[in-house]
């Protein structure tokens, strides 16, 4: 794999797709050529499956049809986007990522974390995060900021309760205690340029080979 793979995680209001958004601007000030995607999402294919299960009935799915419906979406988007963007060298910037089913459908939700290793052996396989940024924040603060910005749409995630989302931000937590070379927590409470200057901090090693 010749590029650099970096995810963006976390729960609801962190921020996430605004650092995303200020990482590549510092990439491509330093003249390196990134590409910036999302899950679900990032192929027509994949995005129309998000439209299935971001918006709606916080209960229309189970946790584990959740987990089916992201991984058809993510195999989708790592066989036309991921790893052809990966194969010619370029970084590749996604926001969530295969942690993200594991933190939602898994810790928070219940889904069998067998299905899930087993999903991320087949789907995933070896094209894994070089390094993943965790933006850490309380749900209590993190959905007032989701809210606060809403429109109305996609928001059947925030819709599922704050013991969800606690267990979803444990969950993240543990992600990051179990692979500490890959995960750093970030600390998603401060400003806008607090938050960016941690993520670049994390990723300025990866800049110099
Ligand atoms: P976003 O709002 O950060 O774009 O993400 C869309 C929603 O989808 C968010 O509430 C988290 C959820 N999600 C999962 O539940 N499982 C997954 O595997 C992914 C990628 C996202």
């Amino acid at each position: 794999m010749a590029g650099t793979f970096v995810t963006f995680e976390g729960g609801e209001g962190t921020g996430k797709s605004t650092q995303l958004k200020l990482l590549a601007a510092t990439l491509a000030g330093r003249g390196i050529p990134c590409i910036q995607t999302r899950e679900p999402g990032g192929t027509p294919e994949a995005e129309a499956l998000r439209t299935l299960l971001v918006n709606g009935d916080p209960g229309r799915w189970t946790a584990e049809a959740e987990a089916l419906l992201n991984y058809a979406a993510r195999s989708s988007h790592l066989e036309k986007i991921i790893r052809p963007a990966l194969s010619i060298g370029k970084f590749v910037l996604c926001d969530r990522f295969s942690d993200s089913t594991r933190a939602y459908q898994g810790y928070a939700g219940g889904c069998d974390m067998k299905l899930l290793d087993a999903l991320e052996a087949a789907i995933v396989g070896s094209t894994r995060p070089a390094l993943t940024l965790i933006l850490d924040i309380d749900p209590v603060k993190g959905l007032e900021r989701a809210k606060a910005r809403a429109d109305g749409s996609e928001d059947r995630y925030e819709r599922k309760g704050l013991e969800f989302h606690q267990r979803l931000r444990a969950g993240f937590l543990k992600i990051a205690e179990a692979e500490p070379k890959r995960c750093r927590v970030i600390d998603a409470s401060g400003s806008v340029d607090d938050t960016n200057a941690s993520i670049r901090a994390a990723v300025e090693p990866m800049l110099h080979g």
